[in-house]
Formats: C-alpha cells, sequence, structure tokens
C-alpha cells in the first residue's frame, strides 16, 4: 500500500478514536463498531456542537465548564443524575467526586458492568452557585438536551439518580422517598428512581434502599419482564 494511503487510513483512525475519546469513550468491544453505535456517537457529538458554548441560562456565567455526560451510546443503562457539582464543573466530566465514586462502586461492584458500558448524564449540564438545587428555569432551559440525549441512547433503563431526575423523568411533585423503588416510565423507556449517591454518602441508612431498587433493575435487564 502507498505510504501516503496508509498515512490516511491511520489520521482517520485517529481523528474517530479522539471522537470516541471526547464523548468519554476510552474502550469498547469490537462488536459495538457497527451502524447503530456510529449513528448513535455521531448524534451525540452533533447534539454537543449544538450546545456549544451554551449562554441560555445564568448558570452559563458561574460554570467552568459544561458537563454534557459520558459513557457508551448504546448503553442499556443510563444514569440521569442532578447537575454537576464542583469536580465534575473542573473536569467537564459527570460524576467523579466522591458521589461518583459511590456511584462507580454502585455499577462496577453492584451491578458488575464496566462504568464505560453505561452512560451518565444530568438534567442540568451546568454547576449551580455552591451546589443549591437548579432553578425551574435552568432545567427548562437545559431539558431539551437531556430529552435529546436519552432519544439517541434510547437505553432499556433509566435509573433516576434523586428528587430533580425522579421528578422530571416521571412528571411527579411527589419527594424521592415516596417516588423510589417503584417502576415508572418515560417516553416507553422504564425508568427506576431511587437516592442521589450524594445524599447516601451521610444517610447510610438508605444504602439498602438503593440496592434494593438497583437489584429490581439487574432482574429486570435479566428476565425483560418486571418481577
Ligand atoms: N451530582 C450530580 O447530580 N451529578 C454529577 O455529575 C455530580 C454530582
Amino acid at each position: 500500500m502507498p505510504k501516503k494511503a496508509l498515512e490516511k487510513i491511520i489520521d482517520q483512525a485517529e481523528q474517530r478514536l479522539e471522537l470516541l475519546k471526547e464523548l468519554g469513550i476510552n474502550s469498547f468491544p469490537r462488536e459495538k463498531v457497527e451502524p447503530i453505535f456510529r449513528k448513535k456517537t455521531l448524534a451525540l457529538k452533533r447534539l454537543r456542537e449544538e450546545i456549544g458554548d451554551c449562554q441560555r441560562c445564568g448558570l452559563a456565567k458561574t460554570r467552568a465548564r459544561i458537563v454534557f455526560g459520558e459513557g457508551d451510546p448504546s448503553a442499556e443503562v443510563v444514569f440521569v443524575g442532578e447537575a454537576p457539582g464542583e469536580k465534575e464543573d473542573l473536569s467537564g466530566k459527570p460524576f467523579v467526586g466522591p458521589a461518583g465514586k459511590l456511584l462507580t462502586d454502585i455499577i462496577e461492584l453492584g451491578m458488575r458492568i464496566p462504568r464505560s458500558r453505561v452512560y451518565i448524564c444530568n438534567v442540568v449540564k451546568c454547576r449551580p452557585p455552591e451546589n443549591r438545587d437548579p432553578k425551574r428555569e435552568e432545567i427548562s432551559a437545559c431539558q431539551r438536551f437531556l430529552k435529546k440525549q436519552l432519544d439517541i441512547v434510547q437505553p432499556k433503563v433509566i435509573i433516576a439518580l434523586g428528587k430533580h431526575s425522579a421528578q422530571w423523568l416521571l412528571e411527579k411533585e411527589e419527594p424521592i422517598s415516596q417516588l423510589r423503588g417503584k417502576w415508572g416510565e418515560y417516553n416507553g423507556i422504564m425508568v427506576m428512581p431511587t437516592y442521589h449517591p450524594a445524599y447516601l454518602l451521610y444517610n447510610r441508612a438508605g444504602k439498602r434502599e438503593l440496592w434494593m431498587d438497583i437489584k429490581k433493575v439487574i432482574e429486570y435487564l435479566k428476565k425483560g419482564e418486571i418481577g
């Protein structure tokens, strides 16, 4: 093969790997490199480009980085959190702080799935100052991007982490203590609401309930039906 042609192929491969890295995919099995996977990867990349240097709400003034989300574009499980915290704001990646460590343990030790095989994002893509709750108008300004992310990934299950995520996905107003552990639906996708890992860092008792909720998801993924 001529040297020039070989260089072109290597160039293209490098660009693809760069694109996957930007989306938080650092490893992937060969069988995943398929047309649907590529289509979803590209759709997520386009969505990230559409968000651009977002100025659609007041959080733009105080954030360091937009935290778009990361993971497997063809994931069976999507975790939806609330909003980035300090570590996420600085790194541009979701759930990398102490709550993220607990979430990783839930995924990898509890569910026995590598974190890179799920998709993780938030209702709001920018950090609210002092980690306050996101305001209604901030959620409204951001929600079309979460809608599109879920529409692209089309997982089997969404795990809603905490009140804001559960209330938005299920269009309900009840507190998370009432919503958690009960299956709901978002656009035909099964939703399991549970406690936010940050809450569990200070309320160890909630861990048992979270594990009960996660076990329902594991059962559903295994059997394809609610037990
Ligand atoms: N809490 C969230 O809800 N999301 C993150 O990404 C980090 C902490």
